[in-house]
């Protein structure tokens, strides 16, 4: 696919199934995360993928590390259980944030936010649906620590990758002038 309909075409796709992503789909899709702008090279971002059996471990973490695991409601421990089975893989976008006298913060979680919409652009451009997904789990430090994160490191996002379920849906139309203001024009 063309890059400019990737760019301008691409939709979040909630509704996934199998087949599961072939090993040759994952490396594209990391090669294009990795490709992501970072000032000064601090290669701020890594990412866990979660596959098959491995989901449904990822489900129990959701439902034992919830504040109110015990007095939940079957409905919502059933939801919890099940939000990884969503999507045949589910990659954790991680953002190891390093103290650096010229990268902030905010700067290296933008780079990891870059890597996801890079992903989420490959996924597209391969004919696979995708969707960035946060949620109480992904702030949860209980989530972070069976994850394996350190002190520093943030999740990003849960990021739902598959086949499309269905048609998905177009993209909004976008009045670019409602964002877009030449300011060069600011003393007409
Ligand atoms: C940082 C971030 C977190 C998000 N978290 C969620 C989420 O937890 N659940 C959800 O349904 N959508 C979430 N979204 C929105 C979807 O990823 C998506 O952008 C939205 O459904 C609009 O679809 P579009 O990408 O096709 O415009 C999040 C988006 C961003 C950027």
């Amino acid at each position: 696919m063309d890059a400019i309909q990737v760019l301008t075409g691409r939709v979040s796709v909630a509704q996934l199934t199998g087949p599961d992503i072939s090993p040759e789909e994952e490396q594209l899709l990391f090669k294009a995360a990795l490709r992501a702008p970072d000032h000064a090279w601090l290669r701020p971002s890594r990412y866990l993928t979660v596959r098959g059996a491995a989901r449904e471990e990822l489900g129990r973490i959701f439902l034992e590390s919830a504040p109110d695991s015990a007095s939940l409601s079957d409905d919502k421990k059933e939801k919890l259980l099940n939000m990884p089975m969503r999507a045949p893989l589910i990659v954790v976008a991680i953002c190891s944030v390093q103290e650096h006298p010229k990268v902030p913060r905010d700067e290296q979680l933008l780079s990891t936010g870059a890597g996801v919409q890079n992903l989420l652009n490959a996924a597209w451009a391969l004919g696979l649906g995708a969707i960035w997904r946060t949620g109480d789990v992904s702030t949860n430090p209980l989530v972070a620590k069976a994850l394996g994160l350190a002190e520093n490191e943030v999740i990003v996002g849960f990021v739902y990758v598959g086949r499309i379920s269905g048609e998905a849906r177009q993209p909004p139309e976008m009045v670019i002038s409602d964002f877009v203001t030449d300011w060069t024009a600011k003393s007409l």
